[in-house]
């Protein structure tokens, strides 16, 4: 499998193929999502939850982040590697945004930044863009808006704030963003902004005209219980299974089955 890059994915959309994404926050799993040929992997601040076991996913530091990069970086040899920024690595300006994202790319060896936010981070994108660092948008739920949303609740249902996701879109576009996450808004917008773009879209919980994908890989894989969102899809259960091993383990030490000769040295 070639190298994707971020031409790969621009021609993606422009061949009508369908991107796929998926999270991976050290060498094991990004390694899996690798092998599997999936094109882009998100080092995503969920980080800050399915992994360290926040509540939401304000409290992961740049240093984590960059940290739990390059450690999927070492798991991957043609996938696109994506650093997603940690709140407020980049809210408080362009400069700000741009030093962050830049060890991204020096300390870990991403190849794209992800940015929550549009219109309100349009400076940012500009800024990112004009050092040569590309970056994917995100709008719709932004998960480090929790608090001004009052939780992650579907984006874009009324009239207006429809109207005012499709203009967000198009600001991130013309900032120079070469992708858009958009996360949980209704599927016929999601179409909407979809047919608006020359940009692909990439889809969590905005239905399947998106132009490509991403979900939380301890979500698809089952290692994640506290919740399931409704827009993700659990493809195995790996946190049952390793329970299963790790009983059957306690279970053989405590009898003295385990270890027997074979794991023993004469
Ligand atoms: O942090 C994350 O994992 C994300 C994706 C799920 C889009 O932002």
């Amino acid at each position: 499998m070639p190298k994707v890059t971020v031409q790969t994915i621009l021609a993606k959309k422009a061949a009508g193929q369908k991107i796929t994404m998926l999270t991976a926050h050290d060498f094991p799993t990004a390694r899996i999502v690798d092998e599997a040929g999936v094109d882009m992997v998100l080092v995503g601040d969920s980080l800050a939850m399915v992994v360290q076991g926040h509540e939401n996913t304000i409290p992961v530091t740049m240093d984590q982040m960059v940290y739990h990069a390059g450690m999927a970086k070492r798991g991957i040899r043609n996938a696109l590697l994506v650093g997603d920024m940690p709140f407020l690595s980049y809210q408080t300006g362009p400069e700000q945004a741009v030093l962050n994202a830049g060890r991204f790319l020096k300390e870990a060896g991403c190849e794209a930044v992800k940015l929550e936010g549009g219109i309100n981070i349009a400076g940012q994108i500009k800024a990112l863009v004009m050092a040569d660092i590309p970056v994917i948008a995100h709008l719709g739920l932004t998960p480090q808006s929790v608090h001004r949303m009052g939780g992650y609740k579907v984006q874009g249902r009324e009239e207006c704030a429809a109207a005012r996701l499709i203009e967000e879109a198009r600001a991130v576009e013309e900032a120079g963003a070469f992708a858009v996450v958009l996360e949980a808004v209704p599927m016929e917008l999601a179409k909407k902004i979809t047919g608006a773009l020359s940009i692909p879209t990439i889809g969590i919980g905005a239905g399947p005209h998106c132009d490509g994908q991403v979900l939380v890989l301890y979500d698809v894989i089952g290692m994640f219980e506290r919740f399931l969102p409704k827009f993700a899809k659990r493809y195995a259960n790996l946190q049952e299974e390793a329970l299963k091993a790790v009983l059957a383990y306690k279970d053989e030490v405590e009898k003295g089955t385990f270890p027997s000769e074979e794991q023993s040295f004469r």
